[in-house]
């Protein structure tokens, strides 16, 4: 197959992780004789660096030319500080999303049994937990609109959300959940927000078209305590930006390092695979990051165009990697594999499979 692919590295640890991810495709490409081409854009604090924009037209040009996006980290420490900044890093990857109509971000958290005793929650809690969140992208409060008062005392951001928007990423979660184990929880807070509310009656009766699957509805302050308290009851969670934005990152505590999570953005046109953390700044240039997310990234990228065996083999590669202990320093402490250890235990093992 023959596939352009855009690099978006992005900021912090964003380039090495890419870099590792970019050598796993290339392995597969050869020994599954295929034909992946890149093309690198600036994306982020670097972009806002080089060009004073945190998403150039050039880059916008590349991703919507190319099949597919594969994207580092974004953030920079010199603006989370700054109030004042009048651009951020994550400007760029928002308007991204919206440009590109990424609407439907789905983030797969299923443990590795190896590393049950790294997560600090019990592990008879977590063993067999496997769900998947698919987060609304383009809408909500990340997306209305923003005010802050002439006078700097009063701040506001607009959260709304339409039938359509809903309905598209409620498709795909409905979806899913037909092809696991049927059942998808709406996460909201319909006890008090209007959003929510609509949220409630359009998957209400969306369900309807996929009777074969049970729905069952959570306020997301009791989904913060059941992810921890018994994250085995859930299949597909199904939620908006915000709240999807910040149970992932909880999820994450399940597996044992957010470093191992990935995801897929979807769209009508267009995919972006990216993995969940960020763009971690301290770790930059060590060789300490966690490829991982990065690479599952890759695979989910594979998947999306049904290259399900060379996905596969990914996924076991670093399923190998993680049982033989061959992990980066956020998963064991101690380790002395760096982030180009990592990456070249899991481009061996592909080879050699
Ligand atoms: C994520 C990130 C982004 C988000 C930031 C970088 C804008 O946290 O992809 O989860 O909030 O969506
Ligand atoms: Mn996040």
């Amino acid at each position: 197959m023959k596939l352009n692919i855009a690099i978006l590295p992005g900021d912090g640890i964003g380039p090495e992780i890419i870099t590792q991810a970019k050598s796993v495709l290339n392995t597969i490409a050869q020994k599954f004789g295929h034909d992946f081409n890149y093309k690198e854009a600036l994306v982020g604090a670097i972009a806002i660096e080089k060009t004073g924009n945190p998403l150039p037209d050039e880059t916008i040009k590349i991703c919507e030319e190319t099949d597919a996006i594969l994207f580092g980290a974004i953030g920079d420490p010199k603006y989370d500080n700054n109030p004042n900044a009048k651009v951020r890093p994550e400007d760029g990857l928002l308007k991204l999303r919206k440009t590109l109509e990424l609407h439907t971000n789905v983030r797969p958290i299923k443990v590795y049994n190896s590393l049950l005793e790294k997560s600090p929650l019990k592990k008879d809690r977590i063993v067999g937990s496997d769900f998947i969140i698919y987060r609304e992208l383009t809408g909500g409060i990340y997306f209305g609109e923003k005010k802050l008062s002439a006078d700097g005392t009063v701040a506001s951001d607009h959260c709304s959300y339409s039938i359509e928007e809903i309905t598209k990423v409620s498709t795909l979660a409905f979806e899913a959940a037909q092809k696991r184990r049927k059942k998808l929880t709406l996460v909201d807070k319909a006890n008090v927000l209007e959003t929510s509310r609509l949220w409630r009656k359009v998957v209400k009766k969306m369900n309807e078209k996929y009777p074969d699957v049970e729905v069952n509805f959570l306020f997301v302050d009791n989904a913060a305590m059941q992810l921890i308290l018994n994250p085995k009851q859930f299949d597909i969670i199904l939620t908006e930006n915000l709240f999807g934005d910040i149970l992932s990152d909880e999820s994450s505590v399940i597996v044992g390092s957010i470093g191992l999570l990935a995801s897929a953005s979807l769209g009508t046109k267009n995919a972006l695979f990216e993995p969940i953390h960020g763009s971690f700044p301290e770790g930059a240039g060590k060789n300490i990051a966690n490829p991982i997310g990065t690479i599952l990234s890759a695979a989910m990228l594979l998947e999306h165009f049904n290259l399900s065996k060379e996905a596969a083999l990914v996924n076991e590669a670093i399923q190998n990697a993680i049982e033989t202990n061959k992990v980066t320093p956020d998963i064991f402490p101690n380790s002395t594999f760096g982030t180009t250890d990592v990456g070249k235990i899991i481009c061996e093992y592909i080879s050699k499979n």
